[in-house]
């Protein structure tokens, strides 16, 4: 990790708990929560990246609430308006994962510059990352929205590397979505993939060149490194 000079994060799923939801869900729908969260993620997903293949994007919290209202229906609950805004408005206050607030300014401290690039929209990111009290621990938020395509369209990748300044090969790219750790790779990012649930990886003729079980976890393998260079 030598010669890594700024990090990338992923957002949902990386740095916050995109299952932060299913309490709200719960209070909703007793006892559905972590089904409804589970199948709304992936839904959130699928829409992000099937409007990229449509060319018709929409901005992330569209995509969300459509996944959420296609959630219910496929589970048979009603979902009315006010509900449906409740939900959605959670999703601007998830929570982030507990290493991720102490871990930040460990990195910055060692002179890295951070960002975080999202296929959140700048309202979604800053609302996320305001409400945890995060914002001053990031050079950049970078939302996929200028370019109107999702990760992991290349498109979206290069965002960070203009942002920067620097070279892709200088840049980490931190993810705990797999698939989002694949697209990076192709584009040409160093990857680390965030491990936290013991998943398996793509089988999409990549992998990522760190493993890690949380982000306090990137940040020892950083110091074994600079170490290793030091003794050079
Ligand atoms: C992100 C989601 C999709 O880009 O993980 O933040």
């Amino acid at each position: 990790m030598d010669h890594i000079k700024a990090i990338a994060f992923d957002l949902y799923g990386t740095l916050f708990d995109v299952h932060s939801v299913v309490a709200r869900c719960d209070e909703h729908f007793p006892g559905r929560g972590r089904e409804i969260s589970n199948l709304w993620r992936q839904k959130q997903l699928e829409y992000t990246w099937l409007r990229s293949l449509m060319n018709r994007y929409v901005t992330f919290e569209h995509a969300t609430e459509d996944a959420l209202r296609y959630t219910c229906k496929h589970l048979g609950l009603d979902l009315d308006d006010d509900v449906c805004k409740a939900l959605c408005d959670a999703y601007l206050r998830l929570l982030p994962f507990p290493e991720v607030p102490e871990t930040l300014p460990e990195l910055r401290r060692r002179g890295l510059k951070l960002a975080v690039l999202s296929n959140g929209s700048p309202h979604s990111i800053g609302a996320v990352v305001g409400h945890a009290g995060l914002v001053g621990e990031f050079d950049h938020l970078l939302s996929v929205d200028p370019v109107r395509v999702y990760k992991p369209d290349d498109r979206a990748y290069r965002l960070a590397e203009q942002a920067f300044g620097v070279t892709r090969s200088s840049i980490l790219f931190v993810s705990s979505n797999a698939w989002d750790a694949t697209g990076a790779r192709y584009f040409g990012f160093p990857t680390c993939w965030i491990n936290r649930a013991g998943n398996v990886f793509e089988e999409m003729g990549q992998a990522p060149d760190w493993e890690v079980r949380g982000l306090d976890e990137l940040l020892r393998l950083y110091d074994v490194s600079g170490a290793a260079r030091g003794q050079r």
